[in-house]
């Protein structure tokens, strides 16, 4: 059966995209079909192309899905989308995301969607991540920056998805930029608030070194 995983983080900037072409990859080793997708892009090239969404279709089993079934919103501008979409005189809307999704559904087992900034942040007044999340039945994995405060942001982030009524499938501890010097005692005790397997322990710069998947 088809499935979708909605790759969330903890805050902008703190490894969605590097976990996400990596778990497509390990997803593609296990023998599955798999396309990744960023819905809603802000911050674009001269062809319009945003890098994430660039990263994430090189590495799917099809690298040469059309640009606009991968990323059926990209902005031009670098900011939170709702600004950026104000300054095309656009919008995003969800069905515009699901006809997108729909053609990747069709040829994969499974579809790697990444999310925009973290999960509470606003695509615009009408829609969240979470709308989005439960409109593909997409299942979450949360991607936590670890660095200081990372324990807050995780309980946050785990307690806001389970209430919008998504499920989180695993978490993800990826080592930020600033280094955590208490990675293992703060992987630990962020596990104890998620209700969900540990499937990645990245240290910044080192590659994966295991995937624990138990059944996706
Ligand atoms: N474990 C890691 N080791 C080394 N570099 C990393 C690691 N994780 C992330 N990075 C780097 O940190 C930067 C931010 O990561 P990334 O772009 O994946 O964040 P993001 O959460 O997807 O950001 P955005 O909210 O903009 O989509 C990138 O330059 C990325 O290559
Ligand atoms: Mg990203």
């Amino acid at each position: 059966m088809q499935s979708n995983l909605y790759v969330t983080g903890t805050d902008t900037d703190i490894g969605k995209t590097w976990v996400a072409v990596r778990l497509i990859q390990a997803l593609r080793d296990t023998g599955k079909k798999v396309q990744g997708m960023k819905p809603v892009a802000s911050g674009c090239d001269d062809n319009g192309n945003n890098d994430d969404a660039l990263q994430l279709r090189y590495v799917s089993t099809n690298a040469n899905t059309p640009y606009n079934h991968v990323n059926p919103f990209a902005f031009k501008d670098a900011i939170a989308p709702e600004y950026a979409a104000k300054n095309e005189a656009r919008e995003v809307t969800l069905d515009g995301i699901l006809r997108a999704h729909a053609e990747l559904a069709k040829d994969n087992d499974v579809v790697v969607i990444e999310g925009a900034g973290g999960w509470l942040s606003p695509i615009n007044e009408e829609l969240d991540q979470a709308d989005v999340a439960r409109a593909l039945n997409a299942e979450a994995i949360l991607v936590v920056g670890m660095r200081l405060g990372a324990i807050h942001q995780a309980r946050a982030a785990a307690q806001a998805i389970e209430s919008s009524g998504v499920q989180i499938k695993a978490w993800i501890a990826n080592e930020t930029e600033q280094g955590d010097p208490q990675f293992d005692e703060n992987v630990a005790t962020i596990q104890r608030y998620i209700n969900a397997p540990l499937w990645a322990k990245i240290h910044r710069n080192e590659d994966v070194p295991y995937w624990l998947f138990d059944q996706t």
